[in-house]
């Protein structure tokens, strides 16, 4: 069978911050995620992931999902790999990838044709290449008339063999029965004594085997994240291409200033996408909405003909023919129905609201199941909360709820029941009543002037 191994004990010094570098996310995955997605997606699930600095956290973030080795020295890329011989010793039959855990964008096509490739020129070891502008610091290519003949880090460089642009990704195939072989015989005779995965390649040369090369023509899937500036590199490269994606199936941007979108979003023919707008893994937008200005969705369906004005909905459902915004706040575990008209300054927690109902402005609606065609008044509050437990309200059909008015749940109120303004709503309502609960009105005629006169 054949496996990978994604190497992933780097630290990254230069991102100043306390995690393995692989984990540092773009477009809200970490890269360690796309290159495990870009393995799965060519066929490969054997996957050892080597760790090393903080490796509790790489272990805690893949959950089991993948085998884990610590390897507690960094001493290079070779020992790294090093570290992994136990599991390529369980079925050395077929082949070995080996894999960067922080260049995002290897993919799946590039690893199917370099695999080709490896097979046909029935090589030890196919080094995985591409052509930059700046190869600075990068492994470079030897290349001889009859293929390669090794790679040479660039601390190692000399000046002519530093103006070759063919570099090394970071990306191998590997017979792995050759691997293992190889492996046992790399030093760290070099000027970083490091050992280097990359002198496999002239090693394997020198014991008669065939090494090669797959050049791809894309050079993006050799770049990686040394710094904070590489790694907004990375998202706007990631972000335009995701956008890209989206406009090939007919959605509209007419400025994609601040469009975020994550990889595993869809979203629907016809729908536009308005500056601002991020839209987060899980989440599912039908065809012709209007979404953003300034609005976060995050792991939520919405149907189609939906309006998001400046909103931020979380874990939460939005049915079709849906109008929001703005400035709305829709938390977990919410069902907004279709037909429904949510307007500005309203906040839904763990709520349905029903179909053709209407919360227009300035509501909080938490732990709730509202009806149909419910009209919920300006200053609605369920009030769901008594510092130590959570209530539900149930608002029937048709009622309407007069503005101002308090729900304190636990409360159940039946059809079509009518709430005065100012009511704060202590018990249950049957079907059809009206609660009012108000202090009866004075006017005190004159008052001011004589206020006035007294002030004088
Ligand atoms: C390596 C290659 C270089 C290639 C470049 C592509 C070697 C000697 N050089 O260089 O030819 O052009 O990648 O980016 O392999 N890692 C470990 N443990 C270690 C060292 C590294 O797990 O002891 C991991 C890192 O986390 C990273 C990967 O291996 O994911 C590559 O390591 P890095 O230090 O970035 O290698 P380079 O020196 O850049
Ligand atoms: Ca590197």
């Amino acid at each position: 069978m054949n496996k990978a191994i994604i190497l992933a004990g780097g630290q990254g010094k230069r991102m100043k911050a306390d995690i393995p570098k692989p984990l540092f996310k773009v477009l809200g995955e970490p890269m360690l995620e796309w290159v495990i997605t870009a393995c799965s997606a060519a066929g490969i699930n054997d996957i050892c992931v080597v760790k090393g600095f903080r490796g509790e956290m790489i272990d805690e973030y893949l959950g089991g999902r993948c085998r884990t080795v610590l390897q507690a020295e960094r001493l290079g890329t070779g020992h790294a790999v090093m570290q992994a011989v136990p599991f390529l010793q369980e079925d050395d039959s077929d082949n070995t990838l080996v894999l960067c855990g922080d260049a995002p964008f290897i993919d799946p096509v590039t690893i199917e044709e370099a695999l080709v490739i490896h097979k046909q020129q029935g090589n030890a070891v196919t080094v995985i290449t591409a052509e930059l502008d700046d190869p600075k610091g990068y492994g470079r290519v030897i290349r001889t008339a009859s293929g390669i003949s090794g790679i040479v880090e660039h601390k190692d460089a000399s000046e002519e063999q530093r103006l070759i642009r063919e570099v090394n990704s970071g990306a191998y195939w590997f017979r792995t029965a050759d691997l293992i072989e190889l492996l046992g015989k790399i030093t760290n005779d070099n000027s970083q004594n490091e050992y280097y995965l990359t002198d496999t390649v002239s090693i394997a040369i020198a014991e008669g085997k065939n090494a090669g090369a797959y050049k791809s023509e894309n050079p993006e899937i050799i770049l990686g994240a040394n710094d904070r500036k590489d790694l907004l590199a990375l998202n706007d490269i990631a972000r335009r291409a995701v956008i890209e994606k989206h406009l090939v199936n007919g959605v509209e941007f007419l400025c994609t200033d601040g469009v975020i979108i994550e990889r595993s979003v869809e979203i629907g023919v016809g729908t536009q996408i308005l500056p601002g707008t991020i839209l987060r893994r899980g989440t599912k937008v039908g065809s012709n909405c209007v979404i953003g200005p300034n609005t976060v969705v995050e792991c939520s369906m919405i149907g189609d003909n939906v309006t998001l004005n400046t909103v931020q909905v979380y874990d939460s459902s939005v049915e079709s023919d849906v109008k929001v915004g703005p400035y709305v706040h829709i938390r977990p575990g919410s069902t907004i129905k279709s037909g429904a008209k949510i307007g500005d300054f309203v906040e839904i927690k763990n709520s349905t609201i029903g179909e053709k109902t209407a919360v227009a402005h300035l509501a909080y609606l938490g732990d709730s199941d509202i009806g149909r065609k419910v009209n919920i008044g300006c200053g609605t509050v369920t009030v769901n909360y008594d510092g130590v437990a959570k209530s539900r309200c149930v608002i029937g059909d048709n009622c309407f709820i007069g503005c101002n008015t308090n729900l304190i749940a636990p409360i159940k109120l039946g059809k079509a029941v009518y709430t005065a303004a100012g009511t704060t709503v202590t018990r249950d309502v049957p079907d059809y009543a009206l609660a009012i609960e108000r202090g009866q009105l004075k006017v005190n005629e004159g008052y001011t002037l004589r206020k006035l006169k007294k002030q004088k």
